[in-house]
């Protein structure tokens, strides 16, 4: 029988690419295929180790396709340089996996994949909300461990949204989905947290509520609030869309979640590390009527002790992207950054990405997130 994981598209390639993990679709490698790419695709469910993707670069490596789980940094960008490759992209819009400064040293562009994955991570946001303010998993549990016993007027009192407010901290694409999705669905009130102020979110806000007056409703409020504490003690449910970096590792601690109010709602669906998870789990035990939704931990895929048996804590194994629509359309523009690096393309100068999901991709670069660092000139729109 044959353990290699690895399986070789189009042997005779110019160009080698190594993807270390089997992505959903086809078209991501009709594309490195187009390219002229020989593509060395590893069909392992486990999550690699450097050694074993520094092997797998080999001696003559034009490009790599990486996940968020592996730990791209100096050996493995070396390794990829010493290969004579030139393209790497991180199979995710996030990429605290990727040391920046080392692929920048070395001269290899990174890729990530973003504009695909908005709605449909803001989508599991709003699940998870929902799953902690109504005790979706609990009851779930409930009624498959044969303990319904006939309706009580007090099983599963949950938490009603409508016009609660909710708290945003960071409001880029995902998080501004979110409160767009609460406000207009459920009549939330929104305050959020970020740089800088959000005007297309207000903006969005301001007309709808004029669309409210129309109707006779009162109207939403959106607003940004200065202080991150201010937030945590003013929402009812608080939504985190941070990136990770120095700056938001344990953005929410101790000290923090002892600010929210008892029965406050956390979801988090951005990076585990935003979180201390220990710190967590122990408000969670101490604040019964708190909730938590998380799609993703500290140490994935390791939980904090005594995470998994809190009846407070709705849980997911990091899935918020898993639709079909937005895993394809990672993978499509993950060779899209790693195909138009090796042809020479330039990078794309619009924000809107969705035109490489169209039959005909542009001859293009989709997202490169240390162009600037390497000194490449353009600015998107
Ligand atoms: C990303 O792309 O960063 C997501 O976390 C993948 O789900």
């Amino acid at each position: 029988m044959n353990n290699n994981p690895w399986q070789v598209h189009n042997p005779d390639g110019a160009f080698r690419v190594i993807v270390t993990k089997a992505l959903p679709g086809q078209r991501w490698l009709d594309i490195l295929t187009s390219a002229d790419c020989r593509v060395d695709i590893c069909h392992s469910k486990l999550v690699l180790d450097t050694e074993t993707i520094k092997a797998a670069i080999g001696r003559r490596c034009d490009g790599a396709i990486g996940q968020l789980t592996e730990a791209w940094g100096a050996t493995l960008f070396d390794a990829l340089k010493s290969a004579g490759g030139i393209a790497y992209s991180n199979y995710a819009v996030g990429y605290n996996n990727v040391d920046l400064e080392t692929a920048t040293r070395t001269g290899i562009p990174v890729g990530n994949t973003p504009g695909v994955l908005t709605e449909t991570t803001a989508e599991m946001a709003v699940a998870l909300l929902f799953a902690a303010a109504r005790h979706v998993g609990e009851a779930e549990r409930f009624l498959r461990a044969g303990r319904y016993t006939g309706w009580l007027p007090d099983l599963f009192l949950g938490t009603l949204l409508h016009d609660k407010t909710l708290g945003i901290i960071g409001v880029g694409r995902i998080g501004a989905v979110v409160a767009r999705m609460m406000v207009q669905g459920h009549g939330m009130q929104v305050i959020y947290h970020d740089l800088a102020a959000n005007t297309e979110l207000e903006a969005f806000v301001a007309d709808y509520n004029r669309f409210r007056a129309t109707q006779h409703l009162s109207p939403v409020g959106c607003r940004r609030v200065e202080s991150l504490d201010e937030l945590l003690e003013t929402a009812d449910c608080v939504s985190i869309h941070t990136v990770l970096d120095d700056t938001t590792h344990h953005l929410i601690d101790a000290r923090r979640l002892a600010l929210m109010k008892s029965d406050a709602i956390l979801i988090n669906t951005s990076r585990g590390p935003v979180v201390d998870e220990v710190a967590l789990v122990d408000h969670c035990r101490h604040h019964p009527e708190f909730r938590a939704g998380l799609d993703v931990f500290e140490h994935e895929p390791v939980m904090a002790p005594g995470l998994a048996e809190l009846t407070n804590v709705v849980i997911v194994p990091h899935i918020a992207s898993a639709t079909r629509w937005t895993r394809e359309g990672m993978a499509t523009l993950a060779a899209c950054n790693v195909a138009g690096l090796l042809s020479g393309y330039p990078l794309w100068q619009k924000s809107d990405i969705l035109p490489f999901l169209e039959k005909a991709a542009p001859h293009a670069i989709p997202s490169i997130v240390n162009a600037e660092a390497l000194g490449w000139s353009g600015q998107r729109d």
